[in-house]
Parts: structure tokens; C-alpha cells; sequence
């Protein structure tokens, strides 16, 4: 796991996963496994560890924890850097819920975990998440495999992988605050990332591909979305989809 992807740079600091030694293989039988997807998106957070430091996010979310890996890993880069930000998230996995749990507690961090669908019903609808993280289910399979709560959830995406993705997309303008909050969704070309980012900027959200990898037999992105006219500056994205795209040796991403 130390070998993959994750990004270091000597001069700000040293981008550490999670320990997750306490995870058995009886955990990997309910709970998705850290893998290529889980690692890329850790590595977009790490890409903008100094955005956080001007950003001081508040609050952050996490949809589909499954290990707890990203947003245990999200809270160690926010101690790291000093940045008090309160930590959420939610699976609709009830062992993901409980293994994420485990995770932020061996790791000296604090997650609020919930188990339900995507945001809930309760969810506030009040702008008030500086950074969304979501791994979704983004596997293209028959629908009717949609919908479980079990390990089968961390995949099964139906239709074009899109089936979770689609219902999640809506939520977004309620939940990300103005004008710095920051999405990252985790994408397969299969998926139709160019018609994602068309929905999203109709939504007043713009986007880009932030990091992106072949894995596989998959060709992984993780999106980054952003209100399309933030009041003051911060720092723009740090490379565009066209150049990620090159940097992964293709060029179309729908
Ligand atoms: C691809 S796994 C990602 C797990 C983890 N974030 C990672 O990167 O390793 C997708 C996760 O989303 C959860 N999930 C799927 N559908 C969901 C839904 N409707 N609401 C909340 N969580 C969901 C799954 O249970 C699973 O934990």
C-alpha cells in the first residue's frame, strides 16, 4: 500500500495512509478493500493540501466511507496542517459504518458516522460542506444489482455506473458551500465524465480532473467541482482535464 500513488513532497510534509492493520479479512468480506481508487482520491487530497491550508475547511463529508481510509486520511492531513475541521460521513453499510469507525479511533481521529442513504433525510440542506469526498459505486452492472446495503454496494453502479452517481449529483447544490467548497467524486470513463461535468455546470458548479490513472482494466479520474464563480480568489485548479487526460495516455473522457 505505501507504494501507491500517493505524492510526496519533502517541502510540505509527507502524506501518510492510515493504519489499517486492525482490519481483517472478515472486514474486507463486507467492507470495501483500500485499492487504485481508493488511493487516487487520497491523492487528490494531497495534491491540494496547501489550498486547505488558505481554505480552512470547517466541515467535511465523506458518502461511502467503506474502510474509513480517505477520511481518516483527510482528518491526518488537516492535523497535519493545522486546520480544525470537523469530519462526517456516511455509508449504507452498516459494517462500513462500524469499520469506519475503527479506523478514525486507531488513527487518533474523530469521524461522526452515519448509516444511511447517500446524504439522508435529514441531511442539512444548508451549504455548509467545505469538502465533499465520494467514491461512489461507479461500476457499470444490471440495475437490478443496485441497491443493496451490503458489500455488493461499494461497485454496483447500474446503468452507465451512473445509478447512485445520478442521485447523488442533485444534493450537491445544498450541500457545498459558497463560494470555496470543494467536491471530489471518483470516476471511470464509463461513466460519461463530459456529460457529469455538463449536469454539474448547469448546476453553476464547474469542474476539471484533478488526478487521473489507468488501473487496469479501469481508467480512473477524480473530479474536482467547484461554484463556477467564486466571490474572492483562491487559487484555480492546479491542472486542467485536458492535461490530466494526456498524462494518463488518452484523450476523451466521455
Ligand atoms: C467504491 S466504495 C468506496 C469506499 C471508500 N470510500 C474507498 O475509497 O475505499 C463505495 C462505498 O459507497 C458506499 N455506498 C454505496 N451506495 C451508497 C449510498 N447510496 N449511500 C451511502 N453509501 C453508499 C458503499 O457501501 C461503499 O462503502
Amino acid at each position: 500500500m505505501a507504494s501507491l500513488m500517493l505524492q510526496k513532497n519533502d517541502q510540505e510534509g509527507q502524506a501518510t495512509l492510515p493504519s489499517l492493520d486492525h482490519l481483517t479479512m472478515e472486514d474486507y468480506e463486507n467492507v470495501y478493500e483500500p485499492s487504485e481508487d481508493t488511493f487516487l482520491l487520497c491523492d487528490a487530497l494531497e495534491k491540494d493540501r496547501l489550498m486547505f491550508k488558505d481554505l480552512l475547511p470547517r466541515r467535511a463529508l465523506e458518502i461511502g466511507p467503506g474502510s474509513g481510509c480517505v477520511i481518516t486520511f483527510f482528518g491526518q492531513l488537516c492535523k497535519e496542517i493545522d486546520v480544525s475541521c470537523s469530519l462526517y460521513a456516511t455509508d449504507i453499510n452498516n459494517k462500513a459504518v462500524e469499520v469506519t469507525r475503527r479506523t478514525a479511533e486507531a488513527n487518533g481521529i474523530n469521524v461522526t458516522v452515519s448509516n444511511v442513504d447517500l446524504l439522508g433525510e435529514n441531511a442539512p440542506a444548508d451549504n455548509s460542506v467545505d469538502v465533499l469526498l465520494f467514491n461512489p459505486p461507479y461500476v457499470p452492472t444490471p440495475s437490478n444489482e443496485v441497491g443493496s446495503d451490503g458489500i455488493e454496494a461499494a461497485w454496483a453502479g447500474g446503468m452507465y455506473g451512473r445509478e447512485v452517481i445520478d442521485r447523488f449529483l442533485p444534493a450537491l447544490p445544498n450541500m457545498l458551500s459558497r463560494p470555496h467548497g470543494r467536491c471530489y467524486l471518483v470516476l471511470v470513463k464509463e461513466n460519461k465524465p463530459i456529460d457529469i461535468s455538463q449536469i454539474l455546470q448547469a448546476q453553476g458548479f464547474e469542474t476539471s480532473i484533478t488526478v487521473a490513472k489507468k488501473a487496469r482494466n479501469e481508467q480512473l479520474m477524480v473530479m474536482l467541482v467547484t461554484w463556477a464563480e467564486p466571490t474572492d480568489a483562491l487559487p484555480p485548479p492546479s491542472s486542467t482535464c485536458e492535461e490530466d487526460a494526456a498524462n494518463v495516455g488518452y484523450t476523451s473522457l466521455d
